[in-house]
């Protein structure tokens, strides 16, 4: 239970004047107030996203039992620095250059803007989040991103070969990185052998190599994963650990495996806005999920209550756009069954079929609890 809250409300007199109860998750107990809902939040169980919810309560304590502590200001703060040495302990990498930024789009634009000359351009899969889902925010920083079709979500060695073969003059642009996700947009994970050919091809054609970690926790902890933090500070230039997504209030931690790569980067991030003042509040929050493996137990529940309802969907026979592997699922369900489960839950419809089907995104987060996705089959189960 949250301290501080315990002393007011455990009472169930109190929990019923107030319209509230308290669900259990990893044996730790949040409050949820029903008030709240009535202020015009939906009464639906969401399957919508990973960041529906605040933070796992070892962030907001950490964040009270610092909080009177006077710390220098824009990193520099012991908290961080902390922080910083725990991820560092997983990376085996001590020349690794950690930064502390606020969320994924940004993340991207700052990392991609920083490393690319003027007239280079990077290569993205066409699910990647900064090629559809970025409001233009790369192309907003001089840089062109060239799209590629995704393989299962993913960059192949051959995708971007091809772009290297059609831009060999000066009256194109320069690919000089390659972006991809792990997990990817669709949910999948690249393999240790994937990336290892994605980077020795990189690396043998001059490209960085750059890892949107929005959803790195997942992956991780994914049944099929072979990859781990130590291996991710070897097979990339850059890259980054979400905690949006995992936990955290927000929050993303920008890694370059080569501190070369990062020189006047702070200059970078002060002067697109991007140097938080109380950059101990991000900072406090790694902490946290780098204390007692947090961050990985955390990743792992996504994934195994995923699994269940993905278990559920095959026994049905449902088929899928992607094979589930991390936490979200994209069954293809027929119509008269969506509006059926979208009458108990919230979940997005991502693409309409042909034939009264479409492709759906299920997405279990940290916080689902136990009982969300026990209804969730007991619906699909009468269908
Ligand atoms: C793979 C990936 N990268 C980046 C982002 C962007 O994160 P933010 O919304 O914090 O800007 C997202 C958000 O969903 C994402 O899925």
């Amino acid at each position: 239970m949250i301290k501080g809250l315990e002393i007011y409300i455990s009472n169930p007199f109190l929990l019923a004047l107030l319209h509230a109860q308290f669900v259990k998750i990893i044996g730790i107990e949040f409050l949820i107030i029903d008030e709240f809902i009535t202020l015009g939040m939906s009464r639906k169980i969401s399957f919508r996203n990973d960041y529906s919810e605040g933070a796992h309560p070892a962030i907001l304590q950490l964040l009270m039992d610092t909080n009177m502590q006077q710390e220098p200001g824009y990193g520099t703060d012991h908290i961080s620095e902390l922080a910083k040495q725990k991820i560092k302990s997983y990376l085996q990498n001590d020349q690794a250059d950690i930064y502390f930024i606020s969320g994924g789009t940004q993340a991207n634009l700052l990392v991609i803007s920083h490393l690319l000359k003027p007239y280079e351009s990077v290569i993205a899969a066409d699910t990647g989040h900064i090629a559809v889902h970025e409001t233009g925010a790369i192309e907003n920083t001089g840089h062109k991103v060239n799209v590629v079709p995704n393989a299962l979500g993913k960059l192949t060695v051959a995708a971007v070969e091809s772009i290297l073969n059609t831009h060999q003059d000066h009256h194109m642009v320069k690919p000089a990185m390659v972006y991809i996700s792990q997990s990817t947009e669709i949910g999948s994970i690249y393999s240790k052998k994937e990336l290892q050919d994605l980077y020795a091809y990189c690396q043998e054609k001059n490209l960085k190599l750059f890892i949107d970690g929005a959803r790195l926790g997942v992956s991780l902890t994914a049944y099929k994963n072979d990859l781990s933090l130590a291996d991710l500070s070897k097979l990339c230039d850059v890259f980054y650990i979400g905690a949006t997504k995992n936990g955290g209030l927000l929050g993303e931690a920008i890694v370059f495996n080569k501190p070369d790569l990062a020189i006047d980067f702070p200059d970078a991030l002060k002067q697109k806005g991007a140097l938080l003042a109380k950059g101990r509040l991000i900072g406090a929050q790694f902490l946290a999920l780098f204390t007692d493996e947090i961050f990985f137990q955390l990743a792992k529940r996504a994934n195994q209550l995923a699994m269940r309802i993905a278990d559920a969907l095959i026994q049905k026979g449902y088929e899928f756009a992607c094979p589930p592997e991390t936490n979200q699922l994209f069954p293809v369900l027929p119509n008269p069954v969506i509006e059926d489960l979208q009458t108990h839950f919230d979940f997005f419809v991502w693409e309409k079929l042909e034939g009264n089907k479409a492709v759906c995104r299920i997405v279990t987060s940290w916080a689902t609890t136990d009982e969300a996705v026990e209804e969730f089959l007991k619906e699909l189960s009468k269908n």
